[in-house]
């Protein structure tokens, strides 16, 4: 199995992702750690202990940043993730705390322990993969590979015309991890506005799974604020994080090309931009593999199948 560590800020879609990390056969997720994001921090841990109470394994979860590197945290999310972060269905777990250990000494022990094996997958902010690197560069060597649910290469963003969430939430981390050295997969909104949900897909959910409820109304939230005032057809809406976790698993699931990509930190009107670099006749040195396209059948049909949805649909 592949050892892999979750950095989240659950967020409805990071629930998914949680759930379909957790009922995975193929990976062993050791920690899920947990950054401001979809709501702040404390909202965050608290939607994460509670959705991992509901899926098929446990695993312990560790607290991080309450803020960005630099600046306040804001709330952005809440048309998309609810004041609750779950669209109103988040609720108090039971039976189940968050660690004593903070989230970067966490990330510095567990990548010790499994030096060249690990595998981190960030759906959130890289506030604490950022803070961890400077807390522990040998980080840089030690992890086997971080798959990144952010950025835009070639579509245009969604907090801003060209900024992605997780990139504009906190550009200076995103910079310190773009600029490690670590071997990083960019699973971005090329890609994960390609993976969608839909009414006639949440119709289908197995009642019987323990999330049924929780998920249900979560993600018919979720579907709202993605199609505003849409009352005929079906709505439909991404599955950025999920998919950052399917990447992890199967790295074939996606095209990916390496690419010199930097960040945006000083524009008035693009701060947070993943800005990549084309130029073919510059001798570029890529530190990002940019995925550039999905296996959108396999990854549906893998995702209905384990969160228990009818997969023909
Ligand atoms: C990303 O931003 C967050 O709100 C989502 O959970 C996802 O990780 C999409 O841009
Ligand atoms: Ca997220």
């Amino acid at each position: 199995k592949m050892p892999v560590v979750l950095d989240v800020d659950t967020g409805i879609d990071d629930a998914l992702a949680l759930l379909y990390a957790l009922a995975s056969d193929r990976l062993d997720v050791r920690g899920i750690t947990t950054c401001f994001g979809n709501g702040d921090v404390e909202t965050t841990t608290r939607n994460t202990l509670a959705v991992v109470s509901l899926a098929e394994r446990g695993a312990p979860v560790y607290q991080g940043a309450a803020h960005p590197l630099v600046g306040q945290w804001e709330p952005s999310a809440e048309a998309f993730h609810g004041t609750d972060g779950l669209g109103g269905y988040a609720f108090t777990p039971q039976g189940i705390a968050v660690q004593a250990q903070s989230a970067v000494q966490y990330l510095g022990e567990v990548t010790q322990e499994l030096s060249g094996e690990i595998v981190l997958i960030a759906t959130a902010r890289l506030t604490n993969i950022a803070a961890a690197l400077t807390a522990h560069p040998e980080m840089v060597r030690r992890v086997k590979r971080l798959v990144i649910m952010g950025g835009a290469a070639f579509v245009g963003g969604n907090v801003t015309p060209v900024a992605e969430a997780n990139i504009w939430g906190d550009p200076e981390a995103a910079w310190i991890v773009f600029h490690s050295g670590m071997p990083i997969t960019m699973v971005g909104l090329d890609v994960t506005m390609q993976v969608r949900i839909s009414d006639a897909m949440l119709e289908t959910l197995d009642p019987r799974r323990p999330y049924a409820a929780m998920l249900k109304g979560a993600v018919d939230f979720y579907l709202g604020a993605y199609n505003p005032g849409r009352l005929i057809g079906d709505r439909t809406a991404p599955l950025h994080d999920p998919l950052a976790v399917a990447v992890a698993e199967e790295p074939d699931l996606c095209d990916t090309i390496p690419y010199a990509v930097d960040i945006e930190r000083y524009g008035t009107l693009t701060r947070g931009m993943t800005v990549v670099d084309r130029r073919e006749w510059l001798p570029l040195r890529p530190n990002i593999d940019v995925a550039v396209g999905v296996d959108r059948d396999r990854f549906m049909t893998t995702f209905a199948r384990r969160l228990g949805f009818d997969d023909r649909i």
